[in-house]
């Protein structure tokens, strides 16, 4: 099938290689031309574990090609995914302007029937607007359909969430609809839902703020581990032995970060209460949230009492493990934390320096990047860990231990035993745990 995906963000750029790799013709299409130039050699900009592989693969294929010529991409596809970013507004709503200069787009160069599908993380009714957005803009008389279909790709993970997910959800108003999507994901071996479209987009949004909720509970339970002396780390071990409860999402630490999280509980929060909803829960979510940082920092204090002219290495600047992407990642608070009291921070993470380099400039005062994790800790007063990657849970302790000044680990990942560390001689702070 002919489809052609606007917005070659994370989102995007994973779709169009997965629906390549499956089998369809696909057109990506951006204005950024830098961007498009780039993925047109098979070279993504974001980093995700065996995606170039998939680009060069169908690029070479012709399975896949990337454009900036509005025309040439909606004249392509039958099928149009919007791919575009919703980024938060300041009161926490979700900005939609991109998803309708999108719609605009499509308007103006549709040359035929298109169904043109939401996958955006969009609020309720966005279907509806893009809908009249089309009508508005339309010159001529041409058939359209709208259609929701949301992702569930999580970064790091996104080629085998695409290739196979837990379930596809599809909302439609057609029979019509329904039957080109069906075919479109044929090639895939999983259960598809079939609802309406309001319908659809609340799953997403619903799923991705019940997965936070999850994170906010279990980091509140955390505390109170703390503060009594249990750990937090058993108690998720057993709670999530009920299949009720499930053990995923169940990871106490710091709290979650990136371009998804945050944004969709406090967009849903805004959509709840526009419709008079009670949604405080997920105020508490986002709060919960914050507040991660804080119990970081006061165990941080806990260890080092002052951190004017202290010396702290920070390993992991992503907001989670096998990405670059450190957008809302608990790093940039807890660096911005530690300057603001006068410390002075090296910086390690395997891929995301550069991102955090466009951030914090290398020249930046008190901040130095280092090359390795090793060379981060030499001379160090503490150690803060803020992603668990796997190369941070096998470093060589002792040779840590050996390199830093006072050996003081602060673990905002619980990536380590407790007894295990301190027997070595370390001062260990976990999360949650005595
Ligand atoms: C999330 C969802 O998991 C995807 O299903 C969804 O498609 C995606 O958002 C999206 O809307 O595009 P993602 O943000 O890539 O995916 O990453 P997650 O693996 O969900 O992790 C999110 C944050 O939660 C990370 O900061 C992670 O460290 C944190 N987390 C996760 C915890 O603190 N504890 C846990 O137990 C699990």
């Amino acid at each position: 099938m002919k489809v052609t995906i606007i917005g070659l963000g994370y989102v995007g750029i994973t779709t169009a290689a997965g629906l390549a790799e499956i089998g369809h013709n696909v057109i990506g299409y951006d204005i950024d031309s830098n961007k498009v130039e780039s993925l047109k050699k098979g070279i993504s900009p974001i980093y995700e574990p065996g995606l170039d592989e998939l680009l060069k693969k169908n690029l070479k294929k012709k399975k896949l090609g990337f454009t900036t010529s509005p025309e040439e991409a909606i004249h392509h596809g039958e099928i149009i995914f919007i791919c575009t970013g919703t980024p938060s507004r300041e009161d926490g709503s979700a900005d939609l302007t991109q998803v309708e200069g999108a719609a605009k787009t499509v308007a103006r160069h549709i040359n035929g029937y298109k169904l043109i599908v939401e996958k955006s993380t969009v609020p309720v009714k966005t279907a509806q607007w893009i809908e009249r957005t089309m009508k508005l803009y339309l010159k001529k008389k041409v058939d359209f359909e709208v259609a929701s279909n949301p992702e569930f790709l999580k970064e790091g993970d996104a080629i085998r969430d695409f290739l196979k997910p837990d379930r596809i959800v599809i909302g439609v108003g057609s029979k019509r609809a329904e039957r080109l999507l069906k075919e479109l994901y044929k090639p895939i071996r999983s259960p598809i839902v079939v609802t309406d479209i309001n319908t659809a987009e609340i799953i997403k949004h619903a799923s991705n703020a019940f997965l936070a909720t999850k994170i906010s509970f279990i980091n509140m339970i955390s505390d109170l581990c703390e503060a009594t002396g249990a750990d937090v780390e058993l108690v998720a071990k057993a709670m999530g032995m009920d299949k009720r409860i499930g053990k995923e999402f169940l990871r106490a630490g710091i709290g979650y970060g990136g371009s998804c999280f945050p944004k969709d509980v406090k967009a849903l929060y805004h959509v709840g209460t526009q419709y008079g909803l009670n949604f405080e829960l997920l105020k508490n979510v986002h709060e919960i949230n914050e507040a991660r940082i804080d119990v970081l920092m006061k165990h941080l204090k806990n260890a080092l009492w002052n951190l004017k002219d202290k010396n702290i290495a920070i390993w992991g600047l992503s907001f989670k493990p096998n990405t670059d992407d450190i957008r809302e990642a608990p790093s940039l608070k807890v660096i911005k934390r530690i300057l603001n009291e006068g410390g002075k921070l090296t910086l390690f993470d395997p891929v995301a320096m550069e991102n955090m380099k466009k951030v914090y400039p290398e020249k930046y005062p008190e901040i130095t990047y280092a090359k390795d994790m090793y060379e981060a800790v030499k001379d160090k007063e503490a150690l803060v860990i803020l992603t668990e990657w796997d190369i941070f849970k096998e470093a060589c302790l002792s040779k840590v231990k050996e390199l830093m000044l006072t050996p003081i680990i602060v673990d905002g990942r619980n990536i380590y035993k407790p007894k295990k560390v301190r027997k070595m001689g370390f001062e260990y702070y976990p999360m949650g745990r005595p």
